[in-house]
């Protein structure tokens, strides 16, 4: 075990003797500092099961009941001559084998028979695409990183598949006001080492960033770890282009942060999740790279004292406090189970991972030495280490990042991303628990603490109905009973569709209905996504 130098605290007393246990494998508590936050790109490919997509039930056959295909055209060889004919035959993808990949989500969930994958370079090809599906009323469904955890990114039926991979080019960064310019299928994690190479650094980070695109991050609004500190996409995105269901490419890039000139537009698809257009390039405003960064896993036991350390880390750790997750134990034994991954600290009922970046490393070592002193003596926190070199701070983040992970290997997981107050996060996991019996393989809870959004998740081993009855509707009132929402940073996609009317009255869901047609009148885009499937407006 090697503690490496000692950090003294304002107390002259070396923190990792506030250690409860005392034992730290992986490292004690010490500072650290580093160029770059959560080295942790996980590549997470297609391929990632070994397990053939075939054995992923269709979602026509599994979701009968709840979905029909529209009246939409079926692919004829002549649309396959003219995509041939307009992107050239290597762009165009009919190839039986080569199509499972694109028709199968990342959770293995649904599975869509998708007939055809486009691969446009420039928005001028999208245009002449989106047109000429409009014209022949086929429906199309946008795919970038197919990271998306609610069945948005594949189809339902057979609708074309718009990948947007090969529209991956950095169209200009400018250091002064720190705004990047780029094509929607950049992968983010590339993005943030463009940028960090430039002392800045993308303001959002999550889990699959070595696979998701930014145009599939921002048609989801996705949220992840750093939203706690620069905010969501709906403030860091300043412009984007967009062409429309019928071809019309609609240009919104401006590259100011303020541009008050009447309705914002762009937040319409900030979210759309591909039912309003296809999102072809993005500005976005980029913080610059903190030079001190800190990372610390703490343990704690009682639900209260996570709450106490969270409060205490705003107040103590104040403007530099950038990530506060938590893991619950049972997330915990499944990252560190599944995935054979060793937890630096003694066991624990919760955990936290916090993170600080900043401008002045000395001033931020201090905060944090403090800060954790103080919640170590008051017996707030059990035990807890600081990452000590980039290899720590990976093995800490992966801890956390990877749980979506490792619960897949439990067989099938049932996910629930919701934002709920913070004080019933573990009744929710509990109430959960009671309601199911012995019914679950797991019932785990962790997430972005900072943000009150948690990640509640069930695994069975493989699909199981009853366990799925159990759930749903159950958890979506118990959320609309505390005034949350049903989907915190994941978005509606296929899964959650029917169930929008929890966190949104019908006024709204009318209004979204209404901007859908205005904008996609015959309904080619995404379709059996976001809007409900039977919504009749009332307004
Ligand atoms: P896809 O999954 O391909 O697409 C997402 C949606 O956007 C689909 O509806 C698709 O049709 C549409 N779309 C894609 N590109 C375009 C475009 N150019 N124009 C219009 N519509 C488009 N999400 C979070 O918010 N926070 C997290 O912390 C987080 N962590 C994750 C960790 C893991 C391991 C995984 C697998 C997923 C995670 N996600 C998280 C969920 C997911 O939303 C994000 O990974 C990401 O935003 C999706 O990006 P993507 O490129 O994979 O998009
Ligand atoms: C995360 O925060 O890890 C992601 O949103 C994925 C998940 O919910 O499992
Ligand atoms: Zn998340």
């Amino acid at each position: 075990m090697s503690f490496g130098s000692k950090l003294l605290t304002r107390r002259g007393i070396a923190l990792l003797q506030f250690s409860s246990v005392g034992k730290t494998p992986c490292g004690g508590f010490r500072t650290f500092t580093t160029s770059k936050a959560n080295v942790c790109g996980l590549n997470i490919s297609r391929n990632y099961s070994s397990t053939s997509t075939v054995d992923v039930e269709l979602t026509s056959v599994r979701y009968k009941d709840h979905v029909q295909r529209g009246n939409f055209a079926a692919l004829q060889p002549d649309d396959v001559s003219f995509f041939r004919e307009k992107l050239g035959k290597h762009r165009v993808i009919t190839d039986q084998s080569d199509l499972d990949g694109y028709n199968v989500d990342w959770l293995r969930i649904v599975r869509g028979s998708g007939k055809i994958v486009l691969k446009p370079k420039t928005t001028e090809e999208i245009s002449i695409i989106l047109k000429y599906c409009n014209d022949r009323n086929l429906a199309v469904c946008p795919q970038a990183g197919n990271t998306s955890l609610v069945g948005g990114s594949v189809p339902v039926y057979d609708e074309v598949i718009l990948s947007t991979s090969l529209m991956d080019a950095v169209i200009n960064f400018d250091e002064w006001s720190g705004v990047l310019v780029c094509e929607p299928g950049c992968i983010l994690e590339k993005l943030n080492d463009y940028l960090l190479d430039r002392d800045f650094i993308m303001p959002l980070d999550l889990g699959a960033k070595g696979s998701c695109q930014i145009g599939g991050n921002v048609s989801t609004n996705a949220g992840g770890l750093r939203l706690l500190r620069y905010g969501s996409l709906h403030s860091t995105v300043l412009g984007c282009e967009v062409v429309l269901a019928d071809g019309t490419v609609l240009d919104l890039m401006s590259t100011m942060k303020k541009d008050n000139t009447g309705y914002d537009l762009k937040h319409l698809f900030i979210g759309a999740e591909g039912t309003l257009g296809i999102v072809t390039k993005l500005a976005i405003q980029c913080p610059a790279k903190p030079n001190a960064i800190n990372l610390a896993l703490l343990g704690m036991d009682g639900f209260d004292k996570v709450l106490t350390t969270f409060k205490r880390a705003k107040r103590d750790l104040g403007e530099i406090l950038s990530s506060c997750e938590y893991i619950d134990t049972a997330s915990m034994e499944c990252v560190t189970g599944n995935l054979n991954l060793k937890l630096p600290i003694s066991q624990s009922q919760f955990y936290m991972v916090i993170e600080t970046s900043g401008s002045l490393g000395e001033h931020d070592e201090e905060k944090l030495n403090n800060f954790l002193e103080d919640i170590m003596e008051e017996k707030i926190v059990s035990d807890g280490t600081i990452a000590s070199g980039s290899t720590q701070i990976k093995d800490i983040w992966a801890l956390r990042e990877r749980i979506a992970e490792a619960l897949l290997k439990d067989g099938y997981c049932y996910k629930y991303d919701l934002s709920i107050p913070l004080t019933v996060f573990d009744e929710l996991v509990q109430d959960m628990r009671t309601q199911l019996g012995i019914g679950a393989k797991r019932v785990c809870g962790y997430g972005h603490l900072g943000d009150s959004n948690i990640h509640l998740n069930i695994t069975s081993e493989t699909f199981d109905k009853s366990v799925h009855n159990k759930i749903e509707p159950f958890v979506y009132e118990w959320v609309a009973k505390h005034n949350g929402s049903i989907s915190a940073e994941h978005g509606v996609g296929f899964k959650k569709r029917d169930y929008l009317h929890y966190s949104k009255p019908n006024e709204a869901i009318g209004i979204m209905r209404d901007i859908k047609k205005l904008l996609d009148p015959k309904g080619i885009l995404n379709p059996y996504k976001v809007l409900p499937s039977n919504f009749s407006p009332k307004i």
